[in-house]
Formats: structure tokens, C-alpha cells, sequence
């Protein structure tokens, strides 16, 4: 049975002071959360050392938002996986749109990204969508396919195992409009598909794979109970402890 995730993507919000208040608020109410739901949080690297030593020991994981496609030397400005690995994070998103968007990540950074991140035993969170041109132009399935193929089908079966995907249309992020759960539905069946494709059946079924893009408390209920949803990647509402773990809660 694949695990049901809810994963808080902070952005680059909050100072440390205000991160580690908001880390403790999601743990003194993380008992709230069936225990069979995953729950992570995505902080800043600067929040790292902090936030872990607030989580520690608890069923809280910790994640970065990105990680370096080299393993150390003269890359200034850049955070490596082992870096994230010796401060006690479990994760590390990766491919985030805001990534591929603003700052140049292409698919084949991310499979380097995704080696180095595995190789440190790192779960990676690797995030897809399409753009509103892409959707109107009906390439979404398209768009979505290709980019799995290109980074996950360089990877194994046994990688897949802490490999988590998530689907997030770029016109619902941050917008407030959020796919409906029918949309949702069709890019996350179609992503199992193209990973039964490669890895088998078994594989596919076994991945989580989460939405994300203005998932709120009010809509969290409607897209989890579709069959292919296992979870969500939030953004705004994961700033918020109140909001996260009530999404947390909408299995
Ligand atoms: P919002 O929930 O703010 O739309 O952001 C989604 C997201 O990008 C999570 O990674």
C-alpha cells in the first residue's frame, strides 16, 4: 500500500525565529493526523538545523526545497545533498516549477539532482506540471509525461521506492485556482501509467503521488478521495499549522 503524504512547501517565507514557531505549532497538533498519514515540512536551508532540532524523534520529516547537481567543491551559493543529509533532513523536493520557472532547472539537472539526493539516502519529492498555455493548448498529459520520462525513467525500480511525485499545474499555484479534482484525477491516473510503463504495475501502484496548487482545507477532502491522490505538496496554506493539519486530515 503506498503512503498517504501531506507535505508543507514553506517557500522562502518566514525567518528562523517565525519557522521554528510555525514547526512546533504543526508538532503539538500533529497528533490530530491519522497515523498512517505522512507529514512533512519543506523549510529554507537556513531553517534546517533549527526546524530539525524541533522535529526530532517526532513523525514530523524534514525537507529542503532544492538541492545542489554537484556533489562539493567551487559551486558558491550552492547546498549539497550530503550537506542536507548531516543536518538531519529526510527529503528534499526537487524540479519545483518555481525552479524550472525562475532560476534555469532543466530535466537533466534534475536527474543529476536526483542521483546525488538517493546516493545520500534522501527521499526526493519531484514536482511536474504544465503551464496554463500548455493545459488550454491540451498538452497536459503531454507535458506531464514527458517530464517524468525524462528524469525518473534514468532511475530503478528499487530508486522508486523513495521517490514521491508531485503533480502541480502551474496556473494553481499561488493563484487560487485550484484543478478540479477530475483534473487532478486524469494527470495523476495518466503519471501511474507512464510509471507502470516502465517499472511494472507493482511500482506505480506503490508510489504516492501528491497534488499541489491552492490546496486548502476546503477543497483538501474532495481531491484526496480520488484514487490516484494520495496527499498534497501546499504552499500558502502550509504556513499556516492550523490549515496544514486540517488538510492533513481530509483522508
Ligand atoms: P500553493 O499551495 O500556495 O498554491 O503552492 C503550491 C506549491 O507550489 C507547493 O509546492
Amino acid at each position: 500500500m503506498r503512503k498517504k503524504i501531506v507535505a508543507g512547501n514553506w517557500k522562502m517565507n518566514t525567518t528562523v525565529p517565525e519557522g521554528v514557531e510555525l514547526a512546533k505549532a504543526v508538532l503539538a497538533k500533529s497528533a490530530e493526523v491519522p497515523a498512517g498519514v505522512g507529514l512533512i515540512v519543506a523549510t529554507p536551508f537556513t531553517h534546517l538545523t533549527e526546524v530539525a532540532k524541533v522535529v526530532k524523534g517526532s513523525r514530523v520529516e524534514l525537507s529542503a526545497q532544492n538541492c545542489a547537481d554537484k556533489v562539493s567543491g567551487a559551486y558558491t551559493g550552492e547546498v549539497s545533498a550530503a550537506m542536507l543529509e548531516s543536518v538531519g533532513c529526510k527529503w528534499t523536493i526537487l524540479g519545483h516549477s518555481e525552479r524550472r520557472q525562475y532560476y534555469g532547472e532543466t530535466d537533466a539537472k534534475l536527474v543529476e539532482k536526483t542521483r546525488l539526493a538517493l546516493e545520500q539516502g534522501l527521499g526526493v519529492i519531484l514536482c511536474v506540471g504544465e503551464n496554463l498555455d500548455q493545459r488550454e493548448a491540451g498538452k497536459h498529459l503531454e507535458v506531464c509525461t514527458e517530464q517524468i520520462k525524462n528524469v525518473l525513467y534514468n532511475f530503478s525500480a528499487e530508486d522508486m521506492k523513495r521517490i514521491v511525485v508531485a503533480y502541480e499545474p502551474v496556473w494553481a499555484i499561488g493563484t487560487g485556482k485550484t484543478a478540479t479534482a477530475d483534473q487532478a484525477e486524469e494527470i495523476h491516473a495518466c503519471i501511474r501509467k507512464v510509471l507502470a510503463d516502465k517499472f511494472g504495475a507493482k511500482v506505480a501502484d506503490d508510489t504516492t503521488i501528491l497534488y499541489g496548487g491552492s490546496c486548502k482545507p476546503s477543497n483538501a477532502k474532495e481531491l484526496f478521495s480520488r484514487k490516484d491522490i494520495d496527499g498534497g505538496l501546499i504552499g500558502g496554506a502550509a504556513l499556516k499549522a492550523d490549515d496544514f493539519i486540517a488538510i492533513a486530515q481530509s483522508f
